[in-house]
């Protein structure tokens, strides 16, 4: 296991369907952490794909004009998902009161986990679970932020860095036999970033309307391997 048990506490220990019993038609990230997510996806991802979006919400971020042959939308609020344009069906389940997904095993080509990973606190059930439905080859992508909604993530995360997120999702892959080495992709904001921005982002920064800095993105990558675990 990654975590202790004081690793996977909560500041706010009310069931998460509680919390998420509302919709919240936001976006959790700003556009160009979504727009590198969703260059990644269109690299990683093919239209013939089977595709699990886990944790998911009224928003997708893959490749508008992709059609793949299936995606299954998860998460806390049936409102936001039914929203949400890309699902071609959703359930709602709290992975932290039940990790196990109702699918056969290897039913997926792609499963996906957006700005969600934080709030899992039997994160090593969860990615087991998720090895279980992908089939060989078939790719986890994690990606998020440094946003949270800090009393809801995990007391390993909530105290961690970006560095240490990164290495916190990193083992949770490496933890369980037959995923690939992980791949880490990090795009922080730099000080050109500051310097493009449009004269009247530059007003709404100073009167608190934006955000100084971009979204870091991180993402990390693995795949199912082919070969059987027990070799
Ligand atoms: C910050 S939102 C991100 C939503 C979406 N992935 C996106 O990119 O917009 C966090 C999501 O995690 C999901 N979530 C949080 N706790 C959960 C739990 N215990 N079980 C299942 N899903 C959970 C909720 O559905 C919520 O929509």
């Amino acid at each position: 296991m990654v975590l202790t048990q004081q690793g996977r506490t909560k500041l706010n220990i009310l069931p998460d369907r509680e919390f998420y019993a509302f919709p919240r038609f936001v976006t959790h990230v700003d556009d160009r952490f979504i727009s590198n997510l969703t260059n990644l996806y269109g690299k990683c991802l093919r239209p013939e794909f089977e595709i699990l979006d886990l944790m998911s919400s009224w928003v997708s971020h893959l490749p508008q004009e992709v059609k793949y042959k299936k995606v299954v939308g998860h998460g806390l609020n049936a409102q936001e998902l039914a929203k949400n344009p890309k699902l071609d069906y959703f359930f709602v389940k709290d992975l932290n009161e039940d990790e196990k997904l109702q699918f056969e095993n290897c039913s997926f080509d792609a499963v996906l986990c957006t700005v969600s990973v934080q709030y899992l606190q039997q994160p090593e059930k969860v990615f087991a679970e998720v090895f279980r439905i992908l089939r060989p080859g078939g790719v986890f992508i994690v990606s998020f932020s440094n946003r949270l909604f800090y009393d809801k993530a995990i007391s390993a995360w909530r105290d961690s860095t970006g560095y240490g997120r990164v290495q916190l999702v990193v083992q949770y892959f490496q933890c369980i036999k037959g995923f690939t080495e992980p791949e880490v992709i990090r795009k922080l904001p730099s000080n050109d970033d500051q310097e493009n921005k449009s004269p009247l982002s530059k007003i709404m920064q100073l009167i608190g309307l934006l955000s100084a800095s971009s979204d870091p993105f991180y993402a990390v990558i693995a795949y199912r391997n082919f070969k059987p675990v027990h070799e």
